[in-house]
């Protein structure tokens, strides 16, 4: 059941550039455009969304977060991404025109669950991310479109997250599909790239050698910091993330420009510091600002571990660690950039000799609130 792999997730890992290309599957049309009827909101009230606001829990916040700049980039409608444990709390400003995106593996997440059905409650309407048929979150939504990223066995969520990724550029680009925006070029560029992306997910998959030995090396360690920028911080949020539930370390993500503002006070010698590397031909500002960031993390001694672009020479004096992903649109790169960081943190787990696929004090879908 296990395929030949020790544990359910090194099996979900790589069989993520399937999941990635069953969840595009049947979505693309011949001519390059979107096709997602399945979701039956009809494109005048696709017009009529006025705001997004996704809701989610954990891993797949994260994907959230990464929607939404993809989401406003496209559509130019805002966007909230929110955890569905704070939403309904808060008081939350919806009508008729909000557009709520339930993202959700399981579809059986209570705080989730409860999320959307406030949502509804106050006339909004629910859209379901979701990768379990026929579960209570999809059933409870006005729409719902499947990620195809079959059975996810092991705890910790890899590859339900890049079809959750996938699910969310489909959403934003068929958003801009439809309204019609400046980005209409763009998106018919992306849709291309989207349907080739699942082969560069398969490239990072045959480069992981490096990875899992550098992730041996630094077993003894107590703490990881994971730094990025733009998509790259929701990314950092996630490889923190999965390093704290599988091999209990003490890990944060940060967006690499808070650093000044008071975690750099973190940075002493060795301190094992992953920094997400935008691409430097897409938006190549932040690229820049974020090898200044390396330099200076690496002036204070930290052991720098840098996920760029093939290609990107700029990183290379101030890489101690380089892992290199393939050239993909800007939006997209969190695609390819968390591959490493889930197998990280997987051999981390093995090398400490924790229990990969049931982690402790964690159960796969959480029912109560
Ligand atoms: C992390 C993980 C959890 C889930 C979260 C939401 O690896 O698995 O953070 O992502 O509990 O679960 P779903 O997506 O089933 O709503």
């Amino acid at each position: 059941e296990k395929g030949g792999y020790d544990y359910f997730m090194l099996k979900e890992i790589a069989e993520q550039p399937k999941a990635v290309a069953d969840t595009l599957l049947g979505r693309i049309d011949a001519g390059g455009s979107l096709r997602l009827d399945e979701v039956r909101i009809g494109a005048s009230e696709l017009r009529e969304v006025d705001k997004v606001v996704i809701v989610a829990c954990g891993t797949a916040f994260h994907a959230g977060l990464i929607a939404k700049y993809a989401i406003e980039h496209w559509t130019r409608i805002p966007c909230e991404v929110e955890l569905a444990s704070e939403f309904r709390y808060r008081d939350p400003i919806m009508d008729q025109q909000t557009l709520v995106v339930a993202i959700s593996q399981s579809g059986e997440t209570m705080d989730t669950l409860m999320a959307l059905r406030h949502a509804r409650e106050q006339g909004a309407r629910v859209l379901a991310i979701c990768n379990t048929n026929g579960s209570t979150i999809p059933r409870e939504s006005d729409a719902v479109l499947y990620t195809h990223a079959g059975p996810e066995v092991a705890v910790a969520s890899t590859k339900a997250f890049l079809t959750q990724l996938v699910a969310c550029y489909l959403v934003a680009l068929y958003l801009g599909q439809v309204r019609g925006t400046k980005w209409g070029d763009e998106i018919r560029a992306v849709i291309r790239d989207l349907s080739q992306i699942s082969g560069a997910v398969e490239r990072v998959l045959e480069t992981m050698e490096p990875v899992r030995e550098l992730a041996r090396s630094l077993a003894a360690k107590n703490t990881v910091l994971f730094l990025g920028r733009h998509v790259g911080y929701p990314v950092a949020l996630e490889g923190a993330l999965k390093l704290k539930e599988l091999a209990y370390m003490h890990a944060e993500g940060f967006a690499a420009g808070e650093l000044k503002h008071g975690p750099i006070a973190l940075i002493e010698d060795d301190l094992p510091v992953v920094v997400v590397v935008p691409s430097p031909r897409g938006r190549s500002v932040l690229h820049d600002k974020i090898v200044s960031n390396i330099q200076e993390i690496r002036a204070r001694g930290a052991r720098t571990i840098v996920i760029a672009e093939e290609g990107d020479e700029a990183v290379v004096p101030y890489a101690d660690h380089l892992i290199r992903i393939p050239a993909t649109p800007t939006l997209l790169q969190p695609l390819v950039a968390t591959v490493p960081l889930q197998v990280f943190a997987c051999e981390l787990a093995t090398a400490r000799g924790n229990e990969v696929d049931q982690p402790r004090n964690l159960a796969k879908s959480v029912t109560v609130e």
